[in-house]
């Protein structure tokens, strides 16, 4: 690992900027190896600061010239070196800096600062990209009004945008190229700013505010593929009407417009007026994309938008309060989502990915407070406990304080910070002043790391008709750090009597329990609830409340009870997950001492209830028969670790589960395979989803009417979440039918990258053996790229954390080749090389051998001399 560790940056440290930004003015001229940019700085001293040299951030920068109100500033009175420029003494009043750099996009392999995708030039700012364009105060809290002059060759990028808007555009008579001006009028943070040039299409529409004001919609896509857009773009527009009246919130611009591209780290950006997105989360036909595609679009489209008002009209002072924007939006797009689509089937889908991802993260090494108070490298932190238990922070504050008071708060956030670089401070003061409550305490949902735990008892007493409940809460301790103290927590709940009807919630004192939740905010309590009249069942948690684990004196009996009679469908869902879970850490503990599964047979009882009950909707009876996943598994048991037992147990009880269910699912699934036209509602795919989840049972003996079923599935498809199924379900039957179903794949999608995307993936997390081989020539096929993150994520992240038994091969090979790619990519795209790096966050859990050959992997890629600062922290955390 490089000598010279990294610095830690303290949120302690924060202090204001000594100098200000007022107003930027940039001229671009883009070319493909020396793309000029001219930046003209009004700065001032920031009457909070200290005063001294102005100290501007650069990376990898290289200075042209330098000029003072318009004269060149003399040699001695600066310094530039590549990731700093210091101006020694500036004058006491404001000043005008006009600074020359020079880049090459073309070279530029980190996706961060202005790069190239495709033959299109685009920027990616957040959270320190700025500074790979022109040198700057490279920090959220210094907002400037931008004046972006572009300039290009015209056959080359006859599209320029920037954020804002359109002000001037032309042609140079002199050169030929053509311009264009942008300007943004809303102050905003270096890391807003975005530009766009190259030969795109578009899809315009428009959109009419709730005061009248026409805005001008634009989504720039790859030529030819103006008409996959029109999702994204209905998406867009639901998104506008929502924030309207869900919020109040009005766009501000006059025009709005997205931009896709092929090569981008994350999902999309939210910058001023001109998001950019991963393409994926833009294109959309039912010949190329999944229902899980359409509603990730929908989501990331929504997202996006929300950011307008949440982030970019109210921003961040520093980057420790990442969650004040992502939390919240989060939180919004999740609302939406609920509101265009399911409800229950939404907060099941968002718990799976909260436990699939957040919990594990926040169970291991990795593991942060939702802000951070330290951290070495920023880009590390755009992290699941940032985005989604950020969101979970929100939606328990709504909870705590009802739906109208949070209203009321975010109003008044809204209308108090609107231009403002602000804390979480500011923003839950605004909630305790709406609310009347004292937050003190909530604030530490923001400080302590770890996945809460109540353990919750239960006695009732038949005589006295009462039902006493004690909670007690802990949270897993940080090695080094003080003990953590109790957390306050809305813990929504229901009783039900015998026959499975709610009994109301009378607490001893005769008052009724407000809104169904116990506020939870002591290590222990006590609640006694009375007028019991029978043997009751709890239903804890409802709508998963809290972000916590449980445990419990609910029995198998109670889960299954639950299972069909809770009025809360979430709870429905949770019991039957719930009671898979026991089982199957029951399985794995028993397959590994005398090698016999456990007998499941109520459990599939309570799945066939499920699928019979007409009442429920397709999608969530696709949730209820999806058991929990190896990971979840692997998290349960928390320690010794054996991948390979938690895959036998998972496949035993499948297998199990689908002979009970065959005849049942069989008929099922007939009516649901029928062929409709493709329709990218919620109902639609939920049918699909069904239908999907049943193939699933129908094929996973693998013996040959599976594979003729898979087949059929895979070749009778009309649309493409009905071919990834049976392509899927192919996958997992190892005969040639499966090797001809992917080399026809390949051939149908030869030009279709993200189709591609969807063939890597598949086979990277075939669990067996030769997977590993695959994936080593699947590297060296057309459709693989280092230089793409999608295709990385696609080949090499489904291998290290969709395919738990072939990443933790028991030899250590799987390990072995994932370190060597991070050493491989490192140099080229750091970001995405940490990223993958995290695949290895729960490796002391593992079971000895592969504990040890996690471990070795790990050091050998930190015995490496040089590493960027990304890979470098993700390392030093994860073996600490
Ligand atoms: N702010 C973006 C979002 O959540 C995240 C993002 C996009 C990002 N690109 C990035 C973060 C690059 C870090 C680096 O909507
Ligand atoms: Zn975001």
């Amino acid at each position: 690992m490089s000598s010279e560790e990294t610095r830690e940056v303290r949120i302690a440290d924060y202090r204001p900027s000594d100098f200000l930004i007022d107003s930027v003015t940039l001229e671009i001229n883009l070319a493909d190896h020396d793309t000029r940019i001219h930046s003209t700085l009004l700065v001032r001293r920031n009457p909070q600061g200290r005063g001294g040299a102005l100290v501007l951030d650069g990376d990898e920068l290289q200075l042209t010239s330098i000029l003072l109100d318009g004269q060149p500033l003399a040699k001695d009175r600066y310094e530039a070196l590549p990731e700093q420029l210091t101006f020694f003494s500036p004058p006491e009043g404001p000043f005008r800096l006009d600074i020359h750099t020079v880049l090459d996009p073309t070279a530029n392999t980190k996706l961060m600062g202005l790069y190239r995708s495709g033959s299109a030039y685009c920027t990616q700012c957040e959270p320190e990209g700025f500074r790979r364009i022109t040198y700057f105060l490279d920090r959220p809290d210094v907002m400037s009004v931008y004046t972006v002059r572009l300039e290009a060759d015209q056959e080359e990028a006859p599209v320029l945008l920037a954020n804002g808007n359109p002000v001037e555009s032309g042609v140079v008579s002199a050169t030929g190229r053509h311009f264009a001006v942008w300007h943004d009028p809303f102050p905003k943070p270096s890391y807003l700013f975005a530009l766009v040039g190259g030969r795109l299409d578009v899809l315009a529409d428009e959109f009419i505010t709730m005061s009248g004001r026409r805005i001008a919609l634009g989504i720039y896509v790859e030529p030819g593929k103006a008409e996959r857009a029109y999702y994204a773009m209905d998406a867009l527009k639901r998104s506008m009407r929502w924030d309207e009246t869900a919020f109040g919130r009005e766009y501000d611009l006059d025009v709005f417009n997205i931009v896709a591209v092929s090569d981008f780290n994350m999902g999309a950006m939210e910058n001023k007026g001109l998001n950019i997105f991963n393409d994926k989360y833009v294109l959309a036909s039912s010949e190329t994309a999944t229902d899980a595609d359409y509603a990730g679009i929908e989501s990331v489209i929504a997202h996006e938008y929300f950011h307008n008002w949440t982030g970019n009209r109210i921003t961040c002072r520093d980057w420790f309060q990442l969650c004040l924007k992502e939390g919240l939006t989060v939180f919004r797009d999740q609302e939406f989502s609920s509101d265009e689509r399911s409800r229950p089937v939404k907060r099941i889908a968002d718990v799976r990915t909260l436990r699939a991802h957040q919990f594990p993260e926040d169970a291991g090494p990795l593991a942060h407070p939702v802000r951070p108070e330290t951290y070495r490298e920023i880009n590390n932190f755009y992290t699941a406990t940032i985005y989604e238990k950020g969101a979970e922070v929100i939606r328990m504050l709504k909870r705590m304080i009802g739906d109208q008071t949070f209203r009321s708060g975010m109003d008044l956030y809204f209308e108090r910070h609107d231009g403002d670089a602000t804390t979480i401070e500011a923003f839950i003061a605004c909630f305790a002043e709406a609310s009347g409550l004292d937050l003190t305490e909530f604030m530490l949902w923001y400080a302590q790391a770890g996945t809460p735990h109540l353990k919750i008892v239960d006695h009732y007493d038949h005589a006295s008709q009462q039902l006493r409940l004690e909670i007690k809460q802990s949270i897993p301790p940080t090695p080094g750090q003080p003990a953590k103290k109790p957390m306050p927590m809305p813990l929504a709940l229901g009783i039900l009597d015998e026959d499975g009807k709610e009994m109301p919630l009378v607490l001893s004192d005769g008052s009724r329990l407000p809104n169904d939740v116990l506020i939870i905010d002591q290590q222990q309590q006590t609640y006694v609830f009375q007028g019991i009249t029978s043997q009751p069942t709890l239903s804890l948690n409802r709508g998963f409340s809290a972000p916590i684990r449980i445990s419990s004196d609910l029995t198998d009996d109670d889960l299954l009870f639950l299972a069909q009679h809770d009025q809360d469908p979430f709870n429905r869902w949770e019991a039957i997950q719930k009671s898979a879970l026991r089982l199957l850490v029951n399985s794995v503990a028993a397959l590994r001492s005398d090698g016999q599964a456990f007998p499941n047979d109520r459990l599939a009882e309570a799945l066939r209830a499920t699928l019979a009950d007409p009442t429920l909707e397709h999608a969530f009876i696709a949730q209820a028969l999806t058991l929990p996943g190896e990971t979840e598994v692997a998290l349960e048991i928390g320690q010794d670790v054996d991948p390979d037992a938690i895959h036998h147990a998972v496949n035993a009880l499948k297998r199990s589960v689908g002979s009970i269910l065959k005849p049942q699912a069989n008929g099922i699934y007939l009516k649901l395979a029928t062929k409709e036209s493709f329709q990218p509602d919620a109902a639609s795919a939920g049918k699909r989803a069904l239908c999907g989840v049943l193939l699933g049972y129908l094929t996973c003996d693998g013996d040959d009417p599976s594979a003729r079923l898979a087949e059929a599935h895979y070749h009778g498809a009309t649309n493409m979440t009905d071919r990834i199924q049976g392509l899927a379900a192919l996958s997992r039957i190892s005969d040639d039918r499966r090797e001809k179903a992917f080399a026809g794949f390949k051939q149908r999608y030869a030009t279709e990258v993200l189709a591609l995307d969807k063939w890597l993936s598949i086979q990277a997390a075939i669990p067996e053996t030769a997977t590993l081989d695959r994936v080593r020539r699947l590297m060296d096929d057309s459709a693989f790229s280092l230089n793409n993150p999608n295709r990385i994520r696609s080949l090499i992240g489904s291998f290290s954390s969709a395919n738990p038994t072939q990443f933790h091969r028991a030899d250590g090979a799987g390990y072995r080749f994932v370190a060597e790619i991070v050493e491989t990519l490192d140099p080229l795209n750091p970001q995405v090389a940490a990223r993958l790096l995290t695949a290895f966050r729960s490796w002391r859990t593992l079971e000895s051998e592969r504990r040890n050959h996690a471990e070795a992997a790990l050091r050998q890629i930190g015995a490496k001399k040089t590493l960027s600062t990304d890979v470098s922290d993700i390392l030093l955390r994860t073996l600490a």
